[in-house]
């Protein structure tokens, strides 16, 4: 009796820390929630859930449901039961999250579907702000842009088949949930790469997510179909790399290829813009690396 008692207790002890690791990144309020029940459900500090959310007004903490707020977690999942889940549960994807949310309520059931089978590819927050910038927009700004989100999504995504980094051959072009816009794999040795209709050229990463029965990469870059809105603010990458031919200055190259000096000097290591050696093979863009 004395033993199974320990044992219940040990049990319960598990549970809870199981709780904690198990928060997810970023969570949707509910009806019904306040800050203090979330924190309790996931065995967090309430003063640790706060934190994680600056945009609260401190003296109230007020959510309302629907909300997404930030949750501290491990951030780092490799599966998980659906798409939507999985993204969840990942610290370095929350503005994808936020994006599909906004996007709809018939995204939100595609990417929760634990059985969708597809292959879904992730540019991180760091490729989000990026575009961002690039398109002189606040996050708040682009999640209210419906339309523009639903297209730029659906083109993330390619239905019907979880494709490894091994299925992703040479020139296959893949159709995505975008009407008529697809996407061409470009694998000429190990790297595999996707060439966009606006003519990006993105890096798919070596690294695959499970989310239930989809497989999901990161990519480094937001994908950005020909026909979206914006498509004139994404610049077009003919090549990744460039040799340096005679009268050649790091801010021709940098103005021809779309990118800024301070990019290429980073990208390429080096530390003086005036000093270029002929014949040498620059580096254009971050996703060609
Ligand atoms: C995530 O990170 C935690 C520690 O921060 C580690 O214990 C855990 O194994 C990692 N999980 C994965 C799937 O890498
Ligand atoms: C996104 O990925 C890039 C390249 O893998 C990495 O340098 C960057 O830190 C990542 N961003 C976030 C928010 O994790
Ligand atoms: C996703 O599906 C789960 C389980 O079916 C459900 O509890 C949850 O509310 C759904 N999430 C959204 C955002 O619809
Ligand atoms: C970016 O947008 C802000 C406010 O919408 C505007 O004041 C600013 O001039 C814009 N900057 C550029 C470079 O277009
Ligand atoms: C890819 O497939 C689509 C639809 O089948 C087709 O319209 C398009 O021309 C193809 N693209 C290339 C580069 O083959
Ligand atoms: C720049 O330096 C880093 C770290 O030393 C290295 O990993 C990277 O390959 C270098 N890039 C180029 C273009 O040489």
């Amino acid at each position: 009796m004395k033993s199974g008692l320990v044992l219940l207790l040990g049990l319960a002890l598990v549970a809870s820390c199981a709780a904690a690791e198990d928060a997810p990144c970023s969570y949707i309020v509910q009806g019904g929630d306040s800050l203090y029940s979330i924190a309790q459900r996931y065995g967090l500090g309430t003063d640790a859930v706060q934190k994680a959310n600056p945009q609260l007004d401190p003296k109230t903490l007020i959510i309302r449901a629907g909300d997404v707020i930030a949750l501290p977690c491990a951030g780092n999942a490799t599966s998980g039961s659906s798409p939507l889940d999985l993204l969840s549960r990942r610290s370095d994807l929350s503005i994808l999250f936020k994006a599909a949310l906004a996007a709809g309520d018939e995204f939100i059931k595609t990417l929760n579907d634990t059985k969708l089978t597809a292959t879904i590819f992730a540019p991180n927050d760091t490729y989000f702000e990026g575009l961002l910038e690039e398109l002189n927009k606040t996050a708040a700004e682009l999640l209210q842009d419906k339309p523009l989100l639903k297209d730029i999504l659906a083109y993330h995504v390619v239905p019907g088949e979880a494709l490894s980094l091994d299925d992703l051959d040479n020139k296959a072009n893949l159709t995505t949930l975008l009407d008529g816009e697809f996407l061409i794999v470009n694998k000429p040795k190990d790297v595999v790469r996707l060439v966009t209709t606006s003519e990006q050229k993105i890096r798919v990463d070596n690294k695959e997510l499970e989310a239930g029965n989809a497989i999901v990469h990161t990519v480094r870059g937001v994908l950005v179909p020909a026909t979206a809105p914006i498509g004139d603010a994404v610049a077009p990458q003919d090549e990744c790399e460039r040799t340096v031919k005679e009268g050649d200055t790091l801010s021709n190259i940098a103005k021809e290829a779309g990118t800024t000096v301070d990019d290429l000097l980073k990208l390429n290591n080096l530390t003086d813009a005036n000093f270029l050696k002929l014949g040498a093979q620059l580096v254009l863009f971050d996703s060609c690396i």
